[in-house]
């Protein structure tokens, strides 16, 4: 995967790969939507029912949360991906072959979409893109660059931000100062304002 793919071929591509084992039960690779040419990307875990059966990243009740916080924080225009590309059965976490199977697609994406700001969006993201396994609620809401990790050549000058994953917000009703909500919300208001500054927000190396 060395020449410059366009996301349409790359969409081909992906279609037909059997790199790992969920190739058996997958109903659709599922790649990305948004705006290629955003300055913001956003990288979640892996596709879920609704996603598998729709070929559409986070468009089940974790999307559409999702959704509806980056809209509420004014972050509209946006790529959106997960680190694997099919399903992993009974919406297991995926496992690390996986992962690695998939980051060729990952390195591909990054690097057709060159974005300026990348948001990790859970565990399973913050590990595949930056190496990095557990402390997700320590790490989230600053910026990190990929100075070392498996994606840090595709990741040279940007700035990368983990927040919680909509599922885990999903599972507390409220939205008291302090709960993961209002904290995603803080996060995603910063990635607003890193947007409208010039340049990229300091980071800690990973
Ligand atoms: N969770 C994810 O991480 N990605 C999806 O696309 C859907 C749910």
């Amino acid at each position: 995967m060395n020449a410059p793919l366009s996301l349409q071929r790359l969409g081909q591509l992906c279609a037909s790969c059997r790199r790992c084992g969920l190739v058996d039960q997958r109903q659709q690779v599922v790649v990305g939507r948004g705006n290629p040419a955003a300055r913001l990307m956003l990288i979640g875990e892996a596709p879920g029912a609704d996603e598998d059966a729709t070929g559409l990243p986070f468009v089940g009740r974790s999307g559409q949360l999702l959704d509806s916080l980056l809209q509420q924080a004014g972050l509209d225009d946006l790529y959106i991906c997960n680190a694997i590309k099919c399903r992993p059965p009974g919406n297991r976490r995926p496992t690390a072959a996986e992962l690695t199977a998939c980051r060729p697609w990952l390195a591909a994406q990054i690097s057709m979409v060159a974005p300026d700001l990348v948001l990790l969006v859970g565990a399973t993201a913050l590990e595949a893109v930056l190496g990095i396994k557990g402390g997700i609620t320590r790490l989230r809401g600053q910026w990190h660059q990929a100075a070392s990790g498996p994606l840090a050549a595709v990741l040279a000058g940007c700035r990368l931000m983990p927040i919680l994953h909509p599922s885990y917000l999903l599972r507390f009703g409220r939205e008291a100062e302090g709960s993961p909500r209002a904290l995603t919300r803080l996060d995603l208001r910063a990635v607003g304002v890193a947007l409208a500054a010039p340049g990229v927000p300091p980071a800690i190396p990973s």
